[in-house]
């Protein structure tokens, strides 16, 4: 490609590493023109740039083993986004894999992913989940409540060698973020409260077929301080402490979940994993000094700040509503395929795919196709004059969206691309009417 005859997207931040804007204004990704992609798949499409994150994956990985002399390792939280193409990936960058689903462990094993190398956390996880994950060989199951342990006590009761296992413990530690993804307050529904870290303990004491290493929290999603981080090790560390001094058990890894945050829009600065990875070495180190502790292994489970920038979510401008101030783009997408500003105010920015960098001429609501008045993807996109038919290219949107996604007016779901080096391959096909009707049953009587 010619260097002189393109530019970078404005907010360069929000979007893809590969993202350039060519010389008639066109977005391109991955050496792609985002918009003809769009015509030749259809709308809405989500596209991934696989640079984009195989670069975060490295990122992660080469900052902890740097920052921390202790073991390290980097799960990938698959809520963020889970698909086939993805796991090979994600196997590929060296990385485990976090699920919280029997789902989400049967995508992950169908794809061939090694089962040593995942975790299956959850807070309800059933008895089948359970059964599955036991009999995949999963590397770890990170025990929720004390309910889910006499159950796994007694599914493992014969077991050898014994399945090993981590407890998420409730850290009591509150983060400035929004209520609905903050997970380390004491009124948590996640974890263990800490004053039941004893009776865990001694439930365990009989449960020969289970093998506690590890210690795990989460704080919560999007956050951008790293003092709650130094906190958790903190009290991690002080529970492995009564779990070693009042009860024997000698934890070998501590776990801090994820969480790091991402920036949605240009107000918003990139999160600095380097930084992140320098204070909880730091932390931990100390920590385990302090508390005569060899260096845990330390592991860390990022989803959004894996998965969030590499994708684009495209949509086609279908009609307009103009108002005395106000005008409405009504796309052919919105909270079927991303809930997040409807469940909890998420806030996202917006170019047009060919005319990516021109000058701003309006704001504009930026309208869903759904039945919800609540169904409005940006409430003020300042954008250059669109009309219909235009293409409309939404950054940041790879986590916490196709992975929430419904088909809530029975509206099938988006198809996904890949992009890397000019060449494009489709990795989710768009769900059909017929996928829709997959699952209906028609009983003999009820046929026409
Ligand atoms: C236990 C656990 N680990 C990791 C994550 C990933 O968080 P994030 O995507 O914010 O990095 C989550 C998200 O909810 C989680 O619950």
């Amino acid at each position: 490609m010619n260097h002189t005859t393109q530019e970078g997207i404005n907010n360069a931040h929000l979007w893809p590493l590969t993202t350039v804007v060519d010389m008639h204004g066109r977005l391109m990704i991955g050496g792609c023109n985002v918009a003809t992609l769009a015509r030749q798949y259809g709308t809405p499409l989500y596209l991934f740039d696989e640079e984009t994150i195989r670069s975060a994956c490295r990122t992660w990985r080469t900052a902890l083993a740097a920052c921390y002399r202790g073991e390290t390792a980097v799960h990938y939280a698959s809520k963020a986004l889970l698909n086939t193409a993805l796991t090979h990936l994600i196997a590929d960058e060296g990385l485990g894999l976090d699920v919280v689903s029997g789902g989400e462990l049967y995508v992950a094993l169908r794809a061939g992913f090694p089962p040593q190398r995942i975790h299956m956390h959850g807070n309800a996880k059933t008895r089948a989940e359970l059964e599955q994950a036991l009999a995949s060989g999963i590397g770890q199951i990170i025990v929720d409540n004390l309910d889910e342990l006499a159950m796994l006590a007694n599914l493992t009761a014969y077991r050898s060698p014994p399945q090993p296992i981590a407890l998420r413990i409730a850290p009591d530690i509150v983060t400035n973020t929004h209520a609905h993804i903050q997970t380390g307050h004491a009124t948590s529904k996640f974890g263990l409260p800490l004053d039941a870290l004893d009776a865990a303990a001694e439930r365990l004491r009989t449960a020969p077929g289970l093998c506690l290493i590890g210690l795990h929290a989460h704080l919560g999603s999007q956050l951008f301080d790293l003092e709650p981080y130094a906190a958790e090790i903190d009290t991690l560390l002080d529970s492995a402490s009564r779990l070693r001094d009042r009860h024997g058990f000698i934890i070998q890894q501590i776990n801090i979940g994820g969480g790091a945050g991402v920036p949605y829009t240009a107000d918003q600065h990139p999160f600095d994993v380097h930084a992140l990875a320098m204070r909880l070495g730091e932390a931990l180190t100390d920590e385990c000094r302090r508390r005569g502790f060899p260096l845990l292994h330390l592991v860390i489970e990022p989803g959004r700040s894996i998965i969030a920038r590499a994708g684009v979510a495209l949509y086609t401008i279908i009609a307009t509503k103009n108002l005395p101030h106000m005008r409405f783009l009504h796309i052919d997408g919105g909270m079927g395929d991303n809930i997040r500003p409807a469940l909890y105010g998420a806030r996202y920015s917006a170019v047009l795919a060919e005319r990516a960098n021109a000058p701003i001429e309006e704001s504009v609501a930026i309208t869903g196709r759904y039945c919800e008045s609540g169904d409005v993807l940006i409430h003020a996109a300042p954008l250059p004059r669109a009309s219909v038919g235009d293409i409309l290219a939404v950054p940041v949107a790879g986590a916490y969206t196709l992975s929430m996604a419904s088909t809530y007016n029975l509206t099938p779901r988006p198809a996904v691309v890949m992009v890397n080096g000019g060449s494009v391959r489709l990795i989710q096909r768009r769900e059909t009417y017929e996928d829709m009707i997959a699952r209906d049953v028609v009983s003999s009587q009820g046929q026409v």
